[in-house]
């Protein structure tokens, strides 16, 4: 029997460590395992092959995808769709895994309802928006990257009196920004789940400033599209410079965490029995330290909603 895996979207620290457990556990489970190299756009090519254990050897501890990843718009044409089929098909696939977030989801959703194959969606996103999981493989690497970085700026701040704007990635979701906000002990922190008031903004920081505080740590979460904005009302408002940095896919490098290793295996053994075990559209999500599955139907129709304890705790950061 053969098995596949793939990354889909964009890549995430965790994917390499999954992409071994991969390839040690079908092995071990008898299957033949397969690579599709550049995701979507790969399988429409044909670009799938056997994966053997050397292929693996040495990965763990490295971020990125070694059979890389890809943004596929041919794949939303089902002519596309027909070709990357019947390209599995050449192989006797009949399983597929395939690493990514909503977007692979919801085309792995269109692909398996059309044609005759069991699928898996994996979580694997820096953004942390997969309706029901409380993680997805790449946010835990992620979160550090943007922490170290925030460490860095704020002794530059505060050595210089400045006030230091800084975007985070995560689309339309503010998790990362939130959780950065939080634990770098920022400011100012502003998502788009979240409503800044700036009249009591201003007059606590303003109060913070004539009893001595001369730098300014800011949050701003990429969705928002506030980042300049913030920038020109510090200035404006709060008289202090002001820097802007955008982290941008400075967030997806690093090496995955020690978690992020270990919850690549978990999602991996998981998704593999229950692809032995049973036919299947879906997808592996973890939720109060459980793994589960759901429908992919269910799960690419639902938005993932920021955690309120979380928005809770940035009152100071937002009024
Ligand atoms: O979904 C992951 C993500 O890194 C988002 O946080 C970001 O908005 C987007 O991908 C960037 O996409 P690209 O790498 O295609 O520029």
């Amino acid at each position: 029997m053969s098995i596949a895996i793939m990354c889909s979207g964009g890549d995430s620290c965790g994917m390499n460590p999954a992409i071994k457990s991969f390839v040690d556990y079908s092995y071990e489970k008898g299957l033949q395992p397969y690579f599709i190299y550049e995701g979507f756009e790969g399988l429409i090519d044909n670009k799938i092959k056997k994966a053997k254990h050397k292929d693996v050897a040495g990965i763990l501890h490295l971020g990125g995808t070694i059979i890389k990843t890809s943004r596929s718009k041919r794949f939303y044409e089902k002519e596309f769709r027909q070709k990357a089929f019947d390209n599995l098909k050449k192989y006797d696939i009949t399983k597929l895994i395939v690493l990514g977030g909503n977007g692979s989801f919801n085309a792995l959703k269109i692909f398996s309802q059309e044609f005759d194959i069991s699928v898996i969606g994996i979580p694997a996103t820096i953004d942390n928006d997969i309706y029901e999981s409380s993680y997805t493989l790449g946010v835990d690497t992620a979160l550090n990257v943007i922490i170290n970085a925030l460490d860095d700026i704020r002794n530059t701040s505060s050595s210089s009196k400045r006030a230091f704007v800084v975007e985070t990635m995560g689309r339309d979701f503010g998790y990362l920004a939130a959780v950065s906000a939080i634990t770098s002990g920022a400011e100012i922190c502003l998502i788009p789940e979240a409503k800044i008031n700036y009249e009591s903004l201003e007059k606590k920081l303003k109060k913070e400033i004539k009893e001595g505080r001369d730098y300014i740590l800011a949050i701003v979460s990429e969705g928002t599209k506030q980042t300049d904005k913030l920038v020109l009302w510090i200035q404006t408002n709060l008289k202090m410079q002001t820097r802007k940095i955008v982290l941008g896919h400075l967030q997806r490098g690093g090496n995955p965490s020690v978690f992020e290793r270990r919850m690549a295996n978990e999602f991996v053994i998981y998704s593999i029995d229950k692809l032995i075990k049973e036919k299947t559209k879906s997808a592996i999500i973890y939720k109060n330290c459980k793994f589960k599955f759901i429908d992919l139907e269910t799960i690419s129709n639902k938005k993932q909603v920021l955690n309120k304890k979380i928005i809770k705790q940035l009152k100071n950061m937002i009024k």
